[in-house]
């Protein structure tokens, strides 16, 4: 069978780690890449554990760099096709917008969605010409719902979302498939070292202070319930494999239910439930 190759962009840890594997272990070559390939032990260790590490080629790309973006164009004129790009590497913004400087918001979509677009720009004149390829962009339940204190992250996810929908009709007549991954919570380093939260929203004497508590203190009791990466990642492998892919994949608990109560619901029966739940202590 001819090889595939799957280029994936955040695969030092979480959800693109375990990505690279599990397109791996279906027979893909991966292009896994990372801004620092120092980090590349959790996957490589992985790897080899799975013995498909002769798959798995690592690229450094940092998502917001031009140059780095034209590197990668550079690595894939090697390739005999690009198959599927995985836009994964992200981080969450959050904070209360009155308190969050406008530079952390351009610097949330510097990587959330101006990488996003980079990226998926250096890859379409390959899966163009092709007539062929998958583009699964990893959005989130984010990008559907939004909740106070994370605007930097919903708003990135919201554009993510609207740009995909843009980008899907624009490449079906070449063959080439778009999708959104819409996880809700799961146990990565996103909540931790991938959260990145206004400084101001943190001091005691700020307006929001007690707000952001209530919604953190949501977030730690919810935090042991978070469901398992890996979930995401086999379901980003069975995208990969279908031919005909929709345009959305909600995946997790209770994700889908969401989605719908918030288009099923009056906006100000949708509020107090979200508020009421957030702020309830
Ligand atoms: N976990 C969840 O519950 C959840 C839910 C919905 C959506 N998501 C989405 O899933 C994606 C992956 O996140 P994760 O949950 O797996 O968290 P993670 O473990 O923190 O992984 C994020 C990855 O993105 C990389 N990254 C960040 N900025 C980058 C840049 N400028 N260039 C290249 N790579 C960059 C990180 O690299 P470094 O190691 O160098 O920082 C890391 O590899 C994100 O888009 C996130 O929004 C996550």
């Amino acid at each position: 069978m001819k090889h595939r190759y799957a280029v994936i962009t955040g695969c030092s840890s979480g959800f693109g780690a375990l990505m690279a594997i599990e397109l791996a272990k279906i027979g893909f070559h991966i292009i896994a890449t990372m801004r620092n390939t120092k980090k590349r032990a959790f996957l490589m260790d992985n790897a080899k554990r799975e013995g498909i590490q002769e798959q798995i080629t690592i690229h450094e790309l940092d998502v917001t760099s031009s140059n780095s973006i034209e590197e990668l164009k550079f690595h894939l004129k090697q390739l005999p096709s690009v198959d599927v790009l995985i836009n994964n590497a992200g981080f969450a913004g959050a904070g209360f917008a009155e308190e969050i400087p406008l530079d952390e918001y351009r610097r949330q979509f510097e990587t959330n969605v101006f990488g996003t677009i980079g990226v998926t720009q250096a890859v379409l004149p390959f899966m163009r010409t092709q007539r062929k390829g998958t583009i699964i962009n990893i959005s989130s339940i984010s990008g559907r719902v939004a909740f106070p204190g994370l605007s930097p992250y919903a708003a990135s996810k919201f554009a993510v979302e609207g740009w995909s929908e843009s980008l899907r009709l624009e490449m079906k007549p070449f063959g080439v498939h778009v999708v959104l991954l819409e996880p809700g919570s799961f146990k990565t380093g996103i909540w931790t070292t991938g959260k990145q939260v206004t400084e101001k929203s943190l001091e005691k004497d700020s307006p929001y202070y007690p707000y952001m508590l209530k919604i953190q203190g949501y977030l730690d009791k919810n935090a042991p319930f978070y469901e398992e990466p890996i979930i995401v990642a086999k379901k980003a492998a069975s995208i990969a494999m279908e031919d005909e892919p929709s345009l959305r994949y909600p995946v997790g608990k209770g994700v889908q239910t969401k989605i719908n109560l918030k288009s099923l619901l009056r906006w100000k029966t949708w509020e107090k439930v979200i508020l009421k739940t957030l702020y309830k202590n």
